[in-house]
């Protein structure tokens, strides 16, 4: 896996890993070069999301909230689903993933865009949940609405096995309807075996259970059956299959393991490393075989990263690991990969004495004296009392700007202090 900054976006049509906002990324690609487009946005759902996984439990949380209601998440979609018509090519299927909250709004729209002639397929997938419907019937389906750019699209039909019943019957043989002169319907059978019952657009898969070995602690990530019917249905070995919403990398991980090309677009520099990760291991992608594309690098790079993205880039710059206690653990978001020493990651400049003062506060309750606090700068209050703190209390706090880390600058003790 080959790594490059934000200066380095443009079109590259290698299996490419995109870390930025879609609209941003969608612009720099050429038209017509898409072969299928999965999107599972957002939803318009007014809730937020903690996002806990992985084995050091790290966390984010991201909002889909929008602030303008309705209107804004629908003018919001129809910027980027144009751009989504303009590089899908002409034999192009595209497959936009909502529910109950704004399906009505987004199939006019994206009968707007891409023509009602091209409408294909409403797909209902139904799972199961625990019942918890007072008033209404329990909500237990997504709706993915199928479009195709033109009517060239490519489909492979999928079938389902037949039943048990109609095998005995039929003996697996492929049945043909026949017609009387009364126009009465028959069926016989064919000398060729049956490949199965056509799938319909009702699909029953699971969701994915808390114990499943697919789980990468995504709250909204979607199950891999899901993405292989539609994978395998629109696009064929070689060709190129785009996610502008990649969460943790479902559809990239299933366009690599059916042997299809792959470009995913993700604005959370968190969930990029979770697919990095999850290309390499579930995968097996090798080191080479894909680019990621955006990621910071620089300060002013730093500076726009969400909260919990920033600090998880932090602890990663240093070879650190998060806090488990995201919440729990007050002034401690991680820990130096060696002894262990509790780091502060602060995204701020000329952070205050406050913030030394309750990074002691959690190092007493540690039970220890040694530790880190990262921010962009630092004002003479901070400066002054970690000073006296380490000159008169014995205190081992160091106050590290974002440079040196950039710079390298390593979060170790060549002493080490036996500390919890
Ligand atoms: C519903 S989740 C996708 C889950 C995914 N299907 C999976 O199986 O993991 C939507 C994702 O879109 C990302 N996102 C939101 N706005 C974005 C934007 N403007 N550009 C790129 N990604 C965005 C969010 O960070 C979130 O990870």
């Amino acid at each position: 896996m080959r790594e490059r900054g934000r200066e380095g976006i443009r079109p590259n049509i290698m299996n490419t890993l995109y870390c930025g906002d879609n609209l941003e990324v969608m612009r720099t690609l050429p038209e017509g070069s898409v072969d299928l487009i999965y999107l599972d946005p957002p939803f318009f759902s007014n809730r937020q999301y903690n996002v806990i996984w992985g084995d050091e439990a790290e966390k984010r949380s991201f909002e889909d909230r929008w602030e303008g209601g309705i209107e804004s998440y629908i003018s919001w979609m129809q910027d980027r689903l144009f751009e989504m018509r303009r590089i899908l090519k002409e034999t192009g299927s595209i497959y936009l993933h909502c529910d109950w909250h704004a399906t009505h709004r987004l199939r006019v729209l994206m009968d707007d865009i891409f023509g009602e002639k091209n409408f294909r397929n409403e797909i209902i997938w139904h799972y199961r949940k625990w019942p918890t419907g007072k008033y209404q019937f329990q909500r237990n389906h997504d709706t993915i609405l199928f479009y195709s750019k033109d009517n060239k699209n490519i489909l492979n039909i999928l079938y389902n096995p037949i039943s048990e019943r109609t095998l005995k019957r039929w003996k697996g043989a492929k049945q043909k309807a026949i017609f009387d002169k009364t126009g009465k319907r028959y069926a016989r059978s064919e000398d060729k075996k049956t490949p199965g019952v056509p799938m319909d657009d009702v699909w029953d898969i699971s969701i994915i259970n808390a114990s499943s070995k697919e789980r990468w602690g995504y709250p909204t990530q979607k199950p891999e059956k899901l993405l292989e019917r539609i994978i395998l249905a629109s696009s064929n070995e070689g060709d190129l299959v785009m996610d502008p919403f990649c969460g943790c990398g479902t559809t990239i991980a299933v366009a690599e393991n059916l042997k299809r090309r792959w470009l995913g677009i993700e604005i959370s520099y968190t969930a990029c490393e979770l697919m990095n990760q999850r290309l390499k291991t579930d995968c097996h992608a090798a080191e080479d075989s894909f680019e990621i594309i955006g990621m910071p690098t620089t300060i002013d790079d730093a500076k726009k990263l969400q909260p919990f993205d920033f600090q998880n880039w932090i602890l990663r710059k240093c070879h650190a690991y998060a806090s488990k206690r995201k919440t729990g653990d007050k002034g401690i978001d991680g820990f130096s990969f060696l002894h262990k020493y509790p780091i502060q990651v602060k995204q701020s400049e000329k952070i205050g004495r406050n913030v030394v003062d309750n990074f002691k506060s959690a190092l007493d309750r540690k039970g220890g004296k040694t530790g880190f606090i990262v921010a962009f700068s630092f004002g003479s209050g901070a400066i002054g009392e970690t000073a006296r703190l380490n000159r008169e209390e014995d205190y081992d706090i160091e106050l590290v700007t974002v440079k040196q880390v950039l710079d390298g600058h390593t979060l170790t003790r060549t002493t080490v202090t036996s500390e919890k």
